[in-house]
């Protein structure tokens, strides 16, 4: 079989493209150094596929130890790297924190793939790489405006360093641009676990729902938008988990045209902030108690995906609606509730 590393294996969106990928016949190895996640996760994924999957918890920032998975395992065809901080919120107030991961963590990753011949490298970036895009929906050319945060910088520069390496060297390799990822596996046993208060617009929804949060505010009412909210398009985690599938397939077949692609993974279809929630209650049955607030700052006003680049050449066509989004992350926020033997109170760095 296929040997895939998945960095950030522990995470959300990791590993949901962890059981894609073990589904679709690829055996996968995961590094994550439970900074922002709990290794706790792959029992979830274990009790998903029937297998375990060997994690390293190694800090990619740390060259010596990355380079020692790859001696371990020289057979590595394929990385998809996930590893990254991602809040916006946080990123405005810690840039250099930012820089430093996202960007320390890729380049010694890349190392790897030049000095162990890995043939193909799958790049997690962001719509954040937009900024404020003037018009929508946007496309695979729509040319990046300066970001809304030093986050979303880290993708812009991560996306450069990506398709520069790849220029110098001869691996091949995918940018993928997810929207907002949102939901759970139906399965219930992984889901998005926020570590303290929730910054994500669902996470804060549920747990404001189940009584977690007394209440949540809706961050802006007075965009040129339908209601005066944000505008964003909000994507199923499995669609894009199965993405990553896909993508690889589509460079192992070396169907790639260019050595570096890009594809944006959205639904193409922009729903609001109270549309959201909106579809929340309607799903779930539950008076969201939210008030209307201030602007946050480093927010996109208004974004969505053109899907045709993605749809066409990578065959990828997303299966799940609003609704399943929000009953996915409901009933995911529910079990946490009910089974504190899944991951007890979720902690950074437990093991
Ligand atoms: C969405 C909207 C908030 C919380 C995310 C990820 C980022 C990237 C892009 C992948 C905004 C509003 C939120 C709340 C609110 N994804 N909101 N009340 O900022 O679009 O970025 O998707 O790389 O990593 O963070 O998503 O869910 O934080 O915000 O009103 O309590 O919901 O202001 O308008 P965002 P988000």
């Amino acid at each position: 079989m296929s040997k895939i590393l998945v960095t950030g294996g522990c995470g959300y969106i990791g590993s949901h493209t962890i059981i894609d990928l073990v589904e679709n016949g690829y055996e996968v190895i995961s590094v994550d150094n439970n900074s922002r996640s709990s290794s706790k996760v792959l029992k979830g994924v274990e009790k998903i596929i029937g297998k375990k999957i060997k994690n390293y918890k190694v800090d990619l920032c740390d060259y010596n130890d990355t380079h020692a998975i790859f001696m371990e395992n020289d057979d590595i065809i394929g990385i998809i790297h996930f590893a990254a901080y991602k809040s916006v919120s946080e990123s405005v107030d810690k840039p250099l924190m930012y820089f430093e991961n996202n960007l320390t963590s890729l380049i010694n990753l890349l190392k790897c793939v030049e000095e162990f011949d890995v043939p193909y490298f799958v790049f997690s970036s962001s719509c954040t790489v937009y900024g404020n895009p003037d018009e929508i929906p946007v496309t695979e050319l729509t040319l990046p405006k300066p970001a809304a945060s030093p986050y979303g910088y880290t993708k812009q520069m991560g996306e450069q360093i990506v398709s520069e390496f790849i220029k110098s060297f001869h691996a091949n390799a995918i940018l993928l641009r997810y929207f907002n990822p949102v939901g759970a596996h139906p399965s219930n046993w992984i889901g998005e676990m926020p570590i303290g208060r929730p910054a994500n617009l669902v996470p804060a929804i549920t747990q404001t729902a189940i009584g977690k949060l007394k209440s949540m505010q809706v961050h802006g009412t007075d965009y040129p938008t339908r209601d005066g909210t944000c505008l964003r398009d909000f994507i199923h985690v499995c669609d894009i988990a199965h993405a990553h599938t896909l993508a690889l397939n589509y460079l192992i077949g070396k169907k790639n045209k260019a050595a570096c692609e890009v594809y944006n993974l959205g639904t193409g279809n922009g729903v609001t902030v109270l549309e959201v929630i909106k579809a929340f209650e309607k799903v779930s049955g539950v008076k969201l108690n939210y008030t209307l607030g201030e602007r946050r700052t480093g927010d996109v006003i208004a974004i969505y995906a053109n899907n045709d680049k993605a749809s066409k050449e990578l065959s990828w066509h997303t299966k799940y609606s609003l609704e399943d989004m929000m009953r996915t992350a409901w009933d995911w926020e529910q079990h946490l509730e009910e089974d504190e033997t899944l991951y007890g109170e979720q902690k950074a760095g437990d093991n």
